[in-house]
């Protein structure tokens, strides 16, 4: 996971955050084992702003990707957990045990994302169209 983290420090970098300052990066492991870098993007109608964890899921998806293993976020706080619109997000693709790990490459904490959205809603309860 230390490595994970790694690459979502790196992703930071890349944040676009200039009216929060606020920066964050994610990366994502999906089981083809490619990893997807996201930074949060922001814009100046607040509204219109994409947070890094779904800027790596919709980079990850868009390139095929449908089975994921898990996300590394890493904020200017000491644990940057992800905010409910991209825990719904990881709940279409993944499933309660997807790992969602939060912290710095030094000092980490892994949770489930059933943990962190329990009682997801599921459109009709999973029977999705291919
Ligand atoms: N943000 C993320 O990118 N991910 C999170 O998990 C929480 C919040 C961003 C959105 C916005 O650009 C800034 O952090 C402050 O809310």
């Amino acid at each position: 996971m230390k490595e994970l983290l790694l690459s979502a420090t790196e992703a930071r970098r890349n944040a676009y955050a200039p009216y929060s300052g606020f920066k964050v990066g994610a990366a994502l492991k999906a089981a083809s084992g490619k990893v997807y870098l996201g930074c949060n993007i922001e814009n100046g109608a607040y509204g219109d702003t994409i947070c890094a964890e779904r800027v790596a899921f919709f980079k990850a998806i868009s390139e095929g990707e449908r089975e994921f293993e898990a996300i590394a976020i890493v904020g200017d706080t000491s644990d940057c957990f992800p905010c409910g619109t991209c825990r719904q997000v990881m709940a279409e693709f993944c499933d309660g045990d997807f790992k969602i790990v939060v912290g710095s490459p030094e000092e980490y904490k892994i949770y489930a994302l059933k943990e962190l959205l329990p009682h997801a809603f599921d459109f009709k309860n999973g029977e999705r169209k291919p």
